[in-house]
């Protein structure tokens, strides 16, 4: 009966329970003996009409709210849907009237879904597609130049008189520092070490600059994994990059643990440390972590970042292998 009652669509699940309501009431003023309304009306009989009317108004406000009550639950599943977090549906429950809302509602989540995701592969195309470039331009050009200023200061030394030879000692120094910040940020804007030795030996070089640069001790765990695909590696070395560079940016941390690991078809990478963790207040979507986040949806990766009780952060990102 129930179950009859809920494919019922909801404007005849209204009408019949007012119709109800109202066979009722009207039965009830037919058979009820006295109920009689005078000109002028008394007091009894208004108290009774009134009464009446309450009792009418009740009890077609029971009849009708459970029809509205799947109307709720699929509100509050629409409200907490989180464009960076896709997958999630709305549940199809109620009349046929709600459960065609909730599946018209999942059909566009769907179609947006799909639109999102080309639309943030392709911008993350271009941006990967310009930092090549750039790295290119950097270790081409100005790496160069600074490779011939290296070489003519060599030259140099020799022709010059020997007061002046501790400031060409630092101007040789100076240059040579250039070239390895020139290197460092190509590497940092292009991963070569990832197409030439592989995600763990191009994390572990990431670790090992990381380290030293940050002045950090960085404790790497990284297994060998199944292949992936160029765009799993990528937002994986990605992640890694930007968690690290969070670490060395806001958390104070003494050590931080960088792992890697393969276990029932799922690679997880792992960015913890012992700094002070994520600020309580901390605004929902800031550019680094929405852009980690933005990576692991191409991907259909999970992406969790959290400050656990014992303290520090805690990045993991949860890859699902393709079967195949
Ligand atoms: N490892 C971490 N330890 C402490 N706080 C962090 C850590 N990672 C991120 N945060 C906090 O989260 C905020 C957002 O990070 P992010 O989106 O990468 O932006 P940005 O690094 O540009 O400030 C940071 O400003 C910082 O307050
Ligand atoms: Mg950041």
């Amino acid at each position: 009966m129930r179950h009859r009652l809920r494919s019922v669509p909801l404007l005849w699940r209204v009408s019949l329970a007012n119709a109800t309501v109202l066979v009722v009431a009207t039965t009830a003023l037919v058979v009820a003996p006295g109920v009689t309304v005078s000109i002028p009306i008394k007091l009894t009989e208004l108290v009774i009409l009134v009464s009446g009317m309450v009792v009418m108004m009740v009890l077609s406000v029971l009849l009708v709210r459970p029809a509205f009550g799947p109307l709720h639950t699929v509100a509050d599943a629409m409200r907490g849907w989180d464009p960076l977090a896709p997958g999630a549906r709305v549940p199809v429950v109620g009349g046929p009237d709600v459960a065609t809302l909730a599946r018209t509602f999942n059909e566009m989540l769907e179609r947006l879904e799909a639109e999102r995701r080309e639309s943030a592969r392709q911008a993350l195309r271009v941006q990967e597609g310009e930092r090549t470039r750039v790295a290119r331009e950097l270790h081409d050009e100005v790496g160069q130049t600074l490779t011939a200023m290296m070489l003519q200061i060599e030259s140099l030394a020799a022709k010059i008189p020997q007061e002046l030879r501790d400031e060409l000692d630092e101007l040789r120094e100076t240059t040579r520092l250039g070239a390895t910040d020139v290197r460092r940020i190509a590497v940092r804007l292009r991963p070569e070490a990832l197409e030439d030795l592989g995600l763990p030996s191009a994390l572990s070089a990431l670790a090992t600059s990381f380290g030293e640069h940050a002045k950090l001790h960085i404790d790497r765990r990284l297994a060998r994994v199944d292949a992936l695909s160029e765009e799993q590696e990528l937002v994986i070395y990605r992640v890694a990059q930007e968690a690290l560079t969070n670490v060395a940016r806001h958390a104070r941390a003494g050590s931080v643990e960088l792992s890697l690991e393969q276990a029932a078809g799922v690679v997880t990478l792992r960015v913890c440390d012992d700094g002070r963790g994520l600020p309580s207040d901390s605004p929902a979507s800031t550019t680094g972590i929405r852009g980690m986040r933005e990576r692991a949806m191409l991907i259909g990766a999970e992406l969790s970042i959290l400050s656990p009780e014992r303290g520090g952060t805690e990045v993991i990102l949860r890859v699902p292998l393709e079967e195949r």
